[in-house]
């Protein structure tokens, strides 16, 4: 079979940036052997904590700045004075367990990692995650982006060969298929909400509600109101805190591009050939086809 874009697929490699654990790439810079061992074999999770769980550039910067406003009522003083990796850490990161004690509970957390590397502890405690996804066409497209600025990751040739990366998992995180399929075979076990990203661009407030009534947090319509408010992509792009300006300019090169890029649904369109979007649909097909969820990206 000729996929006429892909046939660089096998072609791919692993870069210097990154060290596969478990078949998954990581970045060094974060990350590390004993870091992901103590994440899932010791770590002790709390039955009132809550994680916000996504593959890369599936909205998680947003999610973090809404479960930080939403545990607030509304209130910005945190989201306003904090950084977003120190109030929301990533848990499977080596800086985590200096951020996880300032933690008051509820635990409010961030992993990019797939069920089965999660801490085995989870499993067996009444702990949330809200699980946000994103049509994986613009996940590709945000995360070229993301690796052109992002001076740690490995720089992409051009977005063709990108794309076969990112088709064939050899990108921080490893593969979106494997990724989202690994949190759907827990979903009948554990604690979980799915969101997607095109959810909260469609109705920011009804997902706060939606969120607040999984996570048993009572928000009155003025705090909702300030939720929202302060988590749109604008006010979102001129915090501080959250617009990750304070990272160095050799880790996060601001010449390069933004983080907060564009923030909208179905950019893929301005970056896929017809070729590339047959042979990307043709690969989604095969490899979702065991899955029976309908994503709204599926939909006609
Ligand atoms: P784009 O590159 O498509 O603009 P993550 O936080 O998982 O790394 O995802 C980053 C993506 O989420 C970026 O997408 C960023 O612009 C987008 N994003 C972050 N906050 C957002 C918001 N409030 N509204 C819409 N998109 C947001």
């Amino acid at each position: 079979r000729t996929l006429p874009s892909c046939q660089s697929l096998s072609m791919a490699k692993v870069s210097e940036q990154y060290f596969l654990h478990e078949g998954i790439p990581f970045p060094t810079i974060v990350h590390n052997e004993e870091s992901l061992n103590f994440i899932r074999n010791e770590f002790q999770v709390h039955d009132d904590d809550v994680y916000n769980v996504t593959y890369p550039k599936s909205g998680t910067t947003w999610m973090q700045e809404l479960l930080t406003l939403m545990n607030s009522k509304g209130n910005v003083t945190h989201s306003h004075s904090i950084p977003n990796w120190e109030r929301v850490p990533w848990i499977e990161q080596v800086s985590a367990q200096k951020f996880l004690q300032n933690l008051a509970p509820p635990r409010i957390m961030t992993s990019h990692l797939p069920a089965q590397l999660f801490p085995k502890s989870f499993f067996k405690s009444k702990a949330k995650v809200i699980y946000t996804m994103r049509h994986p066409k613009d996940v590709c497209v945000s995360l070229y982006h993301y690796c052109l600025m992002a001076v740690f990751l490995e720089n992409p040739q051009d977005f063709d060969t990108f794309l076969s990366s990112f088709l064939e998992g050899d990108v921080l995180m490893g593969s979106w298929f494997d990724h989202v399929q690994s949190w759907m075979r827990v979903k009948d076990r554990v604690n979980i909400l799915f969101q997607t990203y095109e959810e909260l661009l469609q109705d920011l407030r009804g997902s706060v509600v939606k969120m607040c009534n999984f996570l048993g947090w009572e928000l009155d319509e003025a705090a909702i109101d300030s939720v929202v408010e302060n988590a749109n992509f604008e006010t979102m792009k001129d915090n501080k805190m959250t617009n990750y300006s304070l990272v160095p300019s050799d880790i996060l090169d601001p010449k390069k591009g933004s983080f907060f890029r564009k923030g909208i649904s179905g950019d893929w369109k301005n970056h896929f050939t017809q070729a590339q979007s047959e042979c990307f649909d043709q690969i989604y097909q095969e490899k979702m086809k065991d899955l029976e969820a309908i994503f709204t990206w599926d939909q006609p």
